[in-house]
């Protein structure tokens, strides 16, 4: 949430700055903006919108010589929290004397109390942000060292931050530090590179020091130091990202969204890979960390996630409980830890998050751990926070995801943990045999997602019968009832349809009020147990005038000819067949939004990594 760049050292700083902003873009991006120094003073640029208004903007009011020669600054694309996408809200902020300037991630709860002692002493403020407040507190600490300005003023704050500092005082560095927001500092060759996530930072360096929260770092053109806020050094090794640069570009597709989609047969392939053992029946997790013997005690599971985690965690319970005969539980993480959760040594609980930053869901990490349960993360992102402080877990190896609306990251989530159960499984109850036959279908299942993308063209066509309506419900059973409310929010969130996912059964005790002729059920009626059932309920509809958009299985002629328009996917197991359904729903979202003109990869009031409570 909200993206932070901040560069030190050759001639450029700019245009690295605002080229690493467009990176961070699908963080936030209602309003941006760069500050740097030139002769002895900070020059700000801000403007309201993406990341492209402000190169306009900056291009248009700089002298080029400024903008080329400049060898330090900081950056920011904002989501907003404290006062609206305006240009005086937008970051960087600065003090009162406008020699220190700030760029911040994360909420200062305590904001009002310090800025009414501040405008007692004399401040005036411009924005309604949290973080113009920290930026005249730093001023107001600042006695000539800019390191202990920060320390004095962040020992004043409550909240969270990830912060990079300028004062035109001290060209020669950027002061930075974390608590609760995640800052990434790529070591160059004679320059050094400050962001809120690594994709800002690997078109520079592979080289990589994450700060620990609490850690605050004097960063110049080729030192990093990091101390504690107590003034007292610590060490961070040097990590390898391993991150080829170009993943993160669109490679000819006209959205990150679509091109996220159609790489799910790799970015699968590479979540599976090397981790099932036919010899055994079994899975290979070793990043799991348990014994047999641990896991054939646990008690029960708890799958922690938000938004499209949160419903790949609710495939896994169905995969949980088929599979390992386990009692499976999902929880809302930012539910977590305001109920009393029941944990013990034998609870494993996972945490699911594509970003590892979801501020809910660290939070629930950190009550799980206390509570003493077995805690471990299924995370995209190698190196963030929630991997780190979990220690244990299983990445997902799907490569950078940059479109808002996570699609590739969904599917090795639960490719993943369809695995974790097989594992899990074999430990309890689940014959070799079974695990052999289970470990192949996992082992087709980029086969059955690419057999799905061949009908793009198809799905295309159906999204304009569907793309006028307002209204939307999607329905489903058994494991694809999850299925159904993450295609529902994936149709809701970049097509701006008003989409609801239901339980089949569930639709008739409430929502079916709602049908008029021609308004859409979108239904999983693949060929599964509960099928029949699934179908009595599409009939409920169709006799309310509903269109109807089916899911079906391939060769399964009598269920397509229920529907008004179908999609196939490949028979398969029914915790397999969960994958290739999704796809066919990312697509249909992806073609409906489309029409309707929308801002696919960055839709409206959302962001990628919610840092924020
Ligand atoms: C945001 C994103 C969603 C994502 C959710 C959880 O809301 O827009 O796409 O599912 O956060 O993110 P995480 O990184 O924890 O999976």
């Amino acid at each position: 949430m909200c993206g932070i760049v901040g560069y030190i050292g050759k001639a450029g700083a700019t245009t690295v700055l605002i080229n690493g902003l467009r990176r961070l873009e699908y963080r936030g991006y209602d309003s941006a903006g760069v500050a740097i120094i030139d002769d002895d003073r900070i020059v700000i640029s801000k403007s309201p919108g993406k990341v492209a208004r402000l190169n306009d903007k900056t291009h248009a009011d700089w002298d080029p010589t400024v903008f080329q020669r400049a060898i330090a600054g900081i950056a920011h694309t904002r989501w907003a929290t404290h006062g609206p996408p305006t240009e005086v809200n937008a970051h960087p902020h600065l003090d009162q004397s406008g020699d220190v300037a700030l760029v911040h991630n994360g909420i200062i709860e305590n904001y009002r109390a310090l800025r009414a002692r501040l405008e007692g002493l004399g401040h005036h403020f411009y924005s309604e942000t949290d973080t113009e407040v920290l930026a005249h507190l730093i001023g107001e600490c600042n006695k000539g060292d800019l390191f202990q300005a920060v320390c004095d003023a962040l020992h004043q704050v409550s909240g969270t931050f990830g912060i990079a500092v300028l004062s035109a005082n001290e060209p020669d560095r950027i002061i930075t530090a974390r608590r609760g927001s995640p800052i990434v500092i790529g070591v160059g060759d004679g320059e050094t590179i400050i962001a809120s996530d690594s994709s800002a930072i690997v078109a520079h360096t592979q080289r990589v020091i994450y700060l620990d929260d609490n850690d605050i770092a004097i960063v110049t053109a080729d030192s990093v130091e990091i101390r504690d806020l107590n003034n007292v050094p610590v060490t961070r090794e040097i990590a390898e990202l391993n991150l080829d640069a170009a993943a993160a570009e669109k490679g000819g597709y006209d959205h990150f969204m679509l091109k996220e989609i159609h790489e799910q047969p790799d970015t699968l392939s590479n979540t599976i890979r090397g981790r099932l053992d036919f010899d055994l029946g079994s899975s290979v997790l070793a990043g799991m960390g348990t014994s047999p013997r641990e896991l054939a005690e646990l008690n029960r599971v708890v799958l922690l996630g938000c938004g499209t985690s949160l419903h790949a965690g609710l495939v896994g319970e169905y995969a949980f409980e088929d599979l390992a005969d386990i009692h499976a539980e999902v929880q809302q993480a930012a539910e977590f830890r305001y109920r009393n959760p029941i944990l013990g040594s034998r609870d494993l609980v996972v945490a699911i998050s594509q970003s590892g930053e979801t501020a809910d869901t660290l939070a629930a990490v950190r009550e799980a751990n206390q509570k003493g349960a077995f805690v471990m993360s299924l995370c995209n992102v190698v190196g963030s926070t929630i991997a780190r402080e979990t220690g244990r877990g299983v990445y997902l190896h799907a490569g950078p995801e940059i479109s808002v609306a996570s699609t590739k990251a969904f599917t090795s989530q639960v490719a993943v943990l369809i695995m974790m159960a097989l594992k899990l499984g074999r430990g309890r109850r689940y014959s070799r045999e079974d695990g052999i036959k289970l470990g192949r279908e996992i082992e087709s299942i980029p086969t059955l997602v690419a057999r799905v993308l061949r009908q793009d063209e198809h799905i295309a066509k159906i999204a304009t019968t569907y793309a006028n309506n307002e209204h939307a419900f999607f329905i489903g059973r058994g494991p694809m009832y999850p299925v159904a409310l993450e295609g529902a929010l994936k149709l809701k969130e970049i097509s701006y349809i008003h989409a609801e996912g239901y339980h089949a059964a569930e639709l008739k005790h409430g929502p079916i009020a709602l049908l008029e002729n021609g308004t859409p059920i979108i239904a999983l009626a693949v060929d599964i147990p509960g099928k029949d059932k699934t179908l009595g309920n599409i009939e409920e509809c169709r006799a309310r005038g509903a269109r109807i958009l089916g899911i079906v299985t391939e060769g399964d002629h009598e269920t397509a000819e229920c529907m008004d328009d179908f999609i196939t996917i490949p028979s398969c197991h029914p915790l397999v067949a969960t994958i290739p359904a999704v796809v066919a729903l990312q697509l249909f979202a992806y073609h409906v939004a489309r029409i309707r003109g929308c801002e696919i990869d960055q839709p409206r009031n959302l962001a990628k990594s919610v840092t924020v409570e």
